[in-house]
C-alpha cells in the first residue's frame, strides 16, 4: 500500500463533498487521511461532520482580517501546521489570492459544479438551464490563478432532463460530485494525479483538456 497522504480540506457551508470524502477514506486500502477541515464560516455545517468523524477542525473568520490577502497569509499558516500533501477546496466560497494559489501549486484540487470552461462562478445549474445545454455536470481540477480555471481532472457528464429544475439538476450533480472528487483525491494520494508543465498528469499521461471524462 501507497503511504499516507495528509490532506487538509476547506470549506464554507454542508460539506456534502467532504462526507463523500471522509466516507471513502474510512475504506480500509485507502492511503487518504483528512488531518484537518478549515472554514471560514463558523456556522458551516462541514464543521460538524468533521468533528462526529473525529477530525480536527478549525475555523478563520475571512471578516476579521484586513484584506484579503491578510487573511490568506493566515490561512495558509493555519493549513500548514498541519503540514498537508493535498489541500482541497470544498464548497470554500472564498476567492483566493495569487500568493496562495502559488504556495499549494501543484497539491490544491477544487471541484465545481458546471462542465469547466462554462458557468464559472455562481448559480451554474440555472444557467445550464437558461442555455438549453442538453449536458450539464460538474469538474474536478488543479487551482491556478485563473478563477475556475485550471486544468481538469474529472468531468462527470449527465443529460439535462426536459422538466429538470435548478434543484434537480443540482441534486444529480452533487451526486456526480461525491463520486469524482473522492475518486480524484485518491489518484493524488496514490501518486497517480500530478500537474505537468502541459497540464494534468495521470499515470504519468498528459489527460485531455476535459480531464477524465465520465458519462452517465
Ligand atoms: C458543491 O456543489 C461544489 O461544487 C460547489 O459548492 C458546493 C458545495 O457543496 N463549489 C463551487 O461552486 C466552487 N466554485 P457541499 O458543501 O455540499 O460539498
Amino acid at each position: 500500500m501507497s503511504q499516507t497522504c495528509d490532506v487538509v480540506v476547506l470549506l464554507s457551508g454542508t460539506g456534502s463533498n467532504l462526507q463523500a470524502l471522509i466516507d471513502s477514506a474510512r475504506t480500509g486500502d485507502s492511503p487518504v487521511r483528512i488531518a484537518a477541515v478549515i472554514s471560514n464560516r463558523a456556522d458551516a455545517y462541514g464543521l460538524q461532520r468533521a468533528r462526529d468523524a473525529g477530525i480536527d477542525t478549525r475555523t478563520l473568520d475571512h471578516k476579521a482580517f484586513e484584506g484579503r490577502e491578510a487573511f490568506d497569509a493566515a490561512l495558509i499558516e493555519l493549513i500548514d501546521a498541519f503540514n498537508p500533501k493535498l489541500v482541497v477546496l470544498a464548497g470554500f466560497m472564498r476567492i483566493l489570492s495569487a500568493d496562495f494559489v502559488r504556495h499549494y501549486q501543484g497539491r490544491l484540487l477544487n471541484i465545481h459544479p458546471s462542465l469547466l470552461p462554462k458557468y464559472k462562478g455562481l448559480h451554474t445549474h440555472q444557467r445550464a438551464l437558461e442555455a438549453g445545454d442538453t449536458e450539464h455536470g460538474c469538474s474536478v481540477h488543479f487551482v491556478t490563478e485563473e478563477l475556475d480555471g485550471g486544468p481538469l481532472v474529472v468531468q462527470a457528464v449527465i443529460p439535462v432532463e426536459l422538466h429538470d429544475s435548478p434543484q434537480s439538476l443540482a441534486q444529480r450533480v452533487h451526486a456526480q460530485e461525491h463520486l469524482i472528487y473522492p475518486m480524484s483525491v485518491r489518484w493524488f494520494a496514490e501518486g497517480r494525479l500530478s500537474l505537468g508543465e502541459q497540464g494534468a498528469l495521470l499515470d504519468g499521461k498528459l489527460l485531455a483538456a476535459s480531464g477524465h471524462l465520465i458519462r452517465t
